[in-house]
Protein backbone atom coordinates (compact mmCIF):
# COMPACT_ATOMS: atom_id res chain seq x y z
CA UNK A 1 0.00 0.00 0.00
CA UNK A 2 1.29 3.83 -0.52
CA UNK A 3 2.04 5.36 2.50
CA UNK A 4 -0.86 8.21 2.70
CA UNK A 5 -3.55 5.56 1.85
CA UNK A 6 -5.19 3.36 4.41
CA UNK A 7 -5.07 -0.60 4.34
CA UNK A 8 -8.42 -2.48 4.24
CA UNK A 9 -8.44 -2.93 7.75
CA UNK A 10 -8.94 0.90 8.08
CA UNK A 11 -11.62 0.92 5.04
CA UNK A 12 -14.35 3.46 4.37
CA UNK A 13 -16.34 2.99 1.24
CA UNK A 14 -17.37 -0.72 -0.24
CA UNK A 15 -16.95 -3.95 1.49
CA UNK A 16 -13.58 -2.53 3.85
CA UNK A 17 -12.13 -1.41 0.73
CA UNK A 18 -10.13 1.85 1.81
CA UNK A 19 -11.57 3.95 -2.01
CA UNK A 20 -14.81 5.08 -2.38
CA UNK A 21 -16.03 3.40 -5.70
CA UNK A 22 -17.67 6.31 -7.05
CA UNK A 23 -19.29 7.17 -10.97
CA UNK A 24 -16.66 8.74 -12.97
CA UNK A 25 -17.35 12.96 -13.69
CA UNK A 26 -15.78 14.85 -16.19
CA UNK A 27 -13.44 16.60 -14.24
CA UNK A 28 -12.04 13.29 -13.43
CA UNK A 29 -10.78 13.07 -17.29
CA UNK A 30 -7.13 14.31 -16.61
CA UNK A 31 -6.21 12.18 -13.64
CA UNK A 32 -7.61 8.87 -15.12
CA UNK A 33 -6.23 9.94 -18.59
CA UNK A 34 -2.87 9.79 -16.63
CA UNK A 35 -3.38 6.61 -15.04
CA UNK A 36 -4.04 5.18 -18.22
CA UNK A 37 -1.16 6.72 -20.27
CA UNK A 38 1.29 5.58 -17.71
CA UNK A 39 0.31 2.04 -18.10
CA UNK A 40 0.49 2.58 -21.87
CA UNK A 41 3.83 3.78 -21.56
CA UNK A 42 4.98 0.61 -19.33
CA UNK A 43 3.61 -1.66 -22.18
CA UNK A 44 2.51 -4.95 -22.39
CA UNK A 45 -0.87 -5.13 -20.75
CA UNK A 46 -3.41 -2.59 -22.42
CA UNK A 47 -4.27 -3.64 -26.16
CA UNK A 48 -4.30 0.77 -26.28
CA UNK A 49 -0.80 1.40 -27.95
CA UNK A 50 -0.98 5.39 -27.86
CA UNK A 51 -1.02 7.75 -25.37
CA UNK A 52 -4.00 9.85 -24.97
CA UNK A 53 -5.08 13.28 -24.60
CA UNK A 54 -7.63 14.35 -21.68
CA UNK A 55 -10.13 15.20 -24.67
CA UNK A 56 -10.20 12.05 -26.18
CA UNK A 57 -10.46 10.42 -23.20
CA UNK A 58 -13.56 11.66 -22.22
CA UNK A 59 -15.24 11.43 -25.55
CA UNK A 60 -14.64 7.54 -25.01
CA UNK A 61 -14.29 6.73 -21.64
CA UNK A 62 -16.85 9.57 -19.99
CA UNK A 63 -19.10 10.49 -22.87
CA UNK A 64 -18.84 8.30 -25.81
CA UNK A 65 -21.76 6.30 -27.16
CA UNK A 66 -20.14 2.73 -26.16
CA UNK A 67 -19.84 3.91 -22.16
CA UNK A 68 -22.66 2.12 -20.30
CA UNK A 69 -20.47 2.82 -17.04
CA UNK A 70 -17.63 4.03 -15.92
CA UNK A 71 -16.50 3.98 -12.23
CA UNK A 72 -13.58 5.33 -10.33
CA UNK A 73 -11.82 4.03 -6.94
CA UNK A 74 -10.93 7.73 -5.01
CA UNK A 75 -8.40 7.43 -1.97
CA UNK A 76 -9.63 9.63 1.06
CA UNK A 77 -7.65 12.78 -0.05
CA UNK A 78 -9.11 12.89 -3.60
CA UNK A 79 -6.23 10.44 -5.68
CA UNK A 80 -8.04 8.65 -8.27
CA UNK A 81 -6.28 5.10 -7.93
CA UNK A 82 -8.56 3.48 -10.91
CA UNK A 83 -11.36 3.50 -13.40
CA UNK A 84 -13.14 0.40 -14.70
CA UNK A 85 -15.06 1.17 -18.23
CA UNK A 86 -17.88 -0.99 -19.31
CA UNK A 87 -19.13 -0.20 -22.56
CA UNK A 88 -21.44 -2.46 -25.28
CA UNK A 89 -19.40 -3.64 -28.12
CA UNK A 90 -20.35 -4.25 -32.06
CA UNK A 91 -18.77 -7.62 -31.27
CA UNK A 92 -20.92 -8.54 -28.18
CA UNK A 93 -24.84 -9.42 -27.66
CA UNK A 94 -26.64 -6.41 -26.61
CA UNK A 95 -26.62 -7.58 -23.09
CA UNK A 96 -23.00 -8.64 -22.84
CA UNK A 97 -20.79 -5.52 -21.69
CA UNK A 98 -16.82 -5.07 -22.57
CA UNK A 99 -15.12 -4.52 -19.24
CA UNK A 100 -11.28 -2.67 -19.31
CA UNK A 101 -9.92 -2.11 -16.40
CA UNK A 102 -6.88 0.28 -14.95
CA UNK A 103 -5.26 1.05 -11.49
CA UNK A 104 -2.43 3.34 -10.89
CA UNK A 105 1.13 2.25 -11.21
CA UNK A 106 2.89 5.04 -9.76
CA UNK A 107 2.20 4.63 -6.15
CA UNK A 108 0.80 0.68 -6.65
CA UNK A 109 -2.32 -0.30 -4.38
CA UNK A 110 -3.72 -3.46 -3.86
CA UNK A 111 -7.78 -4.23 -3.98
CA UNK A 112 -8.59 -1.22 -6.43
CA UNK A 113 -9.41 -3.81 -9.55
CA UNK A 114 -11.67 -5.56 -6.56
CA UNK A 115 -12.96 -2.79 -5.53
CA UNK A 116 -14.09 -1.45 -8.52
CA UNK A 117 -15.35 -4.73 -10.02
CA UNK A 118 -17.92 -5.24 -7.01
CA UNK A 119 -19.43 -1.66 -8.16
CA UNK A 120 -19.72 -2.42 -11.69
CA UNK A 121 -21.36 -6.12 -11.37
CA UNK A 122 -23.40 -4.21 -9.29
CA UNK A 123 -24.31 -1.85 -11.94
CA UNK A 124 -24.60 -3.76 -14.81
CA UNK A 125 -27.12 -5.56 -12.90
CA UNK A 126 -29.15 -3.00 -13.13
CA UNK A 127 -28.53 -1.87 -16.38
CA UNK A 128 -30.16 -5.79 -16.88
CA UNK A 129 -26.98 -7.08 -18.36
CA UNK A 130 -26.74 -10.77 -19.19
CA UNK A 131 -22.93 -11.14 -19.01
CA UNK A 132 -19.84 -9.04 -18.95
CA UNK A 133 -16.85 -9.82 -21.40
CA UNK A 134 -13.38 -8.54 -20.82
CA UNK A 135 -10.57 -9.36 -23.56
CA UNK A 136 -6.96 -9.61 -22.60
CA UNK A 137 -3.90 -10.01 -24.37
CA UNK A 138 -3.00 -13.12 -24.01
CA UNK A 139 1.01 -11.68 -22.57
CA UNK A 140 -1.16 -9.71 -19.70
CA UNK A 141 -0.37 -12.14 -17.09
CA UNK A 142 -1.76 -10.07 -14.27
CA UNK A 143 -4.93 -8.75 -16.17
CA UNK A 144 -5.86 -12.65 -16.66
CA UNK A 145 -5.10 -13.28 -13.33
CA UNK A 146 -7.11 -10.15 -11.82
CA UNK A 147 -10.08 -11.16 -14.18
CA UNK A 148 -10.06 -14.89 -13.18
CA UNK A 149 -10.17 -13.86 -9.54
CA UNK A 150 -13.11 -11.71 -10.48
CA UNK A 151 -14.93 -15.20 -11.56
CA UNK A 152 -15.00 -14.51 -15.46
CA UNK A 153 -14.45 -18.19 -16.94
CA UNK A 154 -12.40 -18.46 -20.38
CA UNK A 155 -14.84 -18.24 -23.49
CA UNK A 156 -12.73 -17.68 -26.47
CA UNK A 157 -9.14 -16.90 -28.18
CA UNK A 158 -7.98 -15.04 -30.88
CA UNK A 159 -4.73 -16.46 -32.36
CA UNK A 160 -2.19 -14.08 -33.08
CA UNK A 161 -3.42 -10.43 -33.43
CA UNK A 162 -0.71 -7.92 -34.38
CA UNK A 163 0.17 -5.27 -32.62
CA UNK A 164 1.76 -2.10 -34.26
CA UNK A 165 4.68 -3.32 -34.26
CA UNK A 166 3.95 -6.84 -36.54
CA UNK A 167 4.24 -8.94 -33.19
CA UNK A 168 1.39 -11.22 -32.69
CA UNK A 169 -0.27 -11.63 -29.39
CA UNK A 170 -3.35 -14.07 -28.75
CA UNK A 171 -6.14 -12.57 -26.96
CA UNK A 172 -8.52 -14.16 -24.55
CA UNK A 173 -11.95 -13.72 -23.89
CA UNK A 174 -13.01 -14.18 -20.55
CA UNK A 175 -17.30 -14.03 -19.40
CA UNK A 176 -18.82 -13.62 -16.17
CA UNK A 177 -22.49 -14.94 -16.46
CA UNK A 178 -24.71 -11.87 -14.06
CA UNK A 179 -27.66 -14.01 -13.99
C1 LIG B 1 -5.20 -5.79 -13.74
C2 LIG B 1 -5.38 -4.66 -12.72
C3 LIG B 1 -6.57 -3.80 -13.12
C4 LIG B 1 -5.66 -5.31 -11.36
O1 LIG B 1 -5.93 -4.29 -10.43
P1 LIG B 1 -5.44 -4.45 -8.93
O2 LIG B 1 -5.92 -3.28 -8.17
O3 LIG B 1 -3.99 -4.72 -8.94
O4 LIG B 1 -6.26 -5.74 -8.49
P2 LIG B 1 -6.46 -6.30 -7.00
O5 LIG B 1 -5.35 -5.81 -6.12
O6 LIG B 1 -7.85 -5.99 -6.58
O7 LIG B 1 -6.26 -7.86 -7.24
C5 LIG B 1 -7.31 -8.80 -7.12
C6 LIG B 1 -6.75 -10.16 -7.45
O8 LIG B 1 -6.36 -10.22 -8.82
C7 LIG B 1 -5.19 -11.03 -8.97
N1 LIG B 1 -4.13 -10.18 -9.51
C8 LIG B 1 -4.17 -8.85 -9.72
N2 LIG B 1 -3.02 -8.44 -10.29
C9 LIG B 1 -2.24 -9.53 -10.43
C10 LIG B 1 -0.95 -9.74 -10.96
N3 LIG B 1 -0.21 -8.74 -11.47
N4 LIG B 1 -0.46 -11.00 -10.99
C11 LIG B 1 -1.18 -12.02 -10.49
N5 LIG B 1 -2.42 -11.88 -9.95
C12 LIG B 1 -2.94 -10.63 -9.94
C13 LIG B 1 -4.84 -11.54 -7.60
O9 LIG B 1 -5.46 -12.81 -7.43
C14 LIG B 1 -5.50 -10.53 -6.69
O10 LIG B 1 -5.88 -11.08 -5.46
P3 LIG B 1 -4.85 -11.05 -4.21
O11 LIG B 1 -4.40 -9.64 -4.04
O12 LIG B 1 -5.66 -11.56 -3.10
O13 LIG B 1 -3.72 -11.95 -4.60
C15 LIG B 1 -4.12 -3.77 -12.59
O14 LIG B 1 -3.00 -4.58 -12.28
C16 LIG B 1 -3.82 -2.98 -13.84
O15 LIG B 1 -4.24 -1.84 -13.98
N6 LIG B 1 -3.05 -3.57 -14.77
C17 LIG B 1 -2.67 -2.85 -16.01
C18 LIG B 1 -3.85 -2.72 -16.96
C19 LIG B 1 -4.47 -4.06 -17.27
O16 LIG B 1 -3.79 -5.03 -17.53
N7 LIG B 1 -5.81 -4.10 -17.23
C20 LIG B 1 -6.54 -5.33 -17.53
C21 LIG B 1 -6.84 -5.43 -19.00
S1 LIG B 1 -8.01 -4.18 -19.49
Amino acid sequence: MPEDVPGPDEGIGLSGSPYTIRAAQDDDAAPLCGILNEIIRIGGTTAIEDELDPDTFRQYFLSGPNRLCCMVAEAPDGTLFGFQFLGSHADLPHDCGDISTFARQKPRSRGVGTALFAATLEIAGQLGLETINATIRADNTGGLAYYSKMGLQDDSLAPAVPLRSGKAVDRVSKRYRIR
